[in-house]
């Protein structure tokens, strides 16, 4: 992507690419409309040579508030599902496909709303960036939004959970679900059996890697 290119994060982008330069310069992006309603810039965590880097689709709301990544109720839910497949917190980086939180009032409750197929783009310079930095064997895509995000097509899940795609990152990547959807599930029977469908997705992460 062209570094003029308008609506991008590219013409953000540090001329020094390690995560502490990323996540200053990614505090100011405005490479797309989503920062003027949004707290702050999430940016991603985790160290630099962690061995997973796991992609979300975008910080909620408890995100937005504290500037972390997977903070929330979707982000305990996924960090039990890590424990729980046998990852230690330090072989993972979190970050999301998209670094600020879209959101519409719906009562008094801020509502997430799916970011765009043109808010993806823009942002993808953070991605492709963080990628290099951290240096990671594996990316795991969680949800539609992500794998999108990583593969640069547009994909169904179905057709690609718990399987590994070759990425144009030159690093393969591993589809599964975004744990929110869990979250959705009406039945707390489904809830359960979904949470070990995801588990024993990251166990084939894990196992990759190991
Ligand atoms: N929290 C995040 O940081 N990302 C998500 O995709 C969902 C919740
Ligand atoms: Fe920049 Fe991404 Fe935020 Fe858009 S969502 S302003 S591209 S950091």
């Amino acid at each position: 992507m062209a570094a003029s290119e308008p609506g991008s994060a590219a013409n953000f982008l540090p001329r020094q690419r390690d995560l502490a330069h990323l996540r200053q310069a990614a505090s100011g992006c405005q490479g797309c409309s989503l920062y003027r309603n949004a707290t702050q810039t999430v940016f991603g965590e985790g160290p630099a040579g962690a061995k997973v880097l796991l992609v979300g689709e975008q910080p909620g709301d408890q995100e937005d508030m504290t500037g972390q990544p997977f903070v929330g109720p979707a982000g305990r839910l996924l960090e039990r599902a890590l424990a729980d497949a046998g990852f230690e917190r330090d072989e993972v980086y979190l970050t999301n496909a998209v670094k600020h939180f879209k959101w519409e009032w719906r009562g008094r409750r801020r509502l997430h709303r799916r970011p765009s197929a043109s808010e993806v783009r823009a942002c993808r310079p953070w991605l492709e960036a963080e990628v290099a930095a951290v240096r990671p064997s594996l990316l795991v895509c969680l949800g539609v939004t992500a794998t999108t995000a990583v593969l640069g097509r547009a994909v169904r899940l179905k057709d690609l959970r718990a399987s590994f795609a070759a990425s144009p990152f030159a690093i393969d990547a591993f589809i599964t679900i975004h744990p929110s959807a869990l979250l959705r599930l009406p039945s707390e029977q489904d809830r359960v059996d979904e949470y070990w469908r995801l588990v024993s997705d990251l166990e084939l992460a894990r196992a990759r890697v190991a």
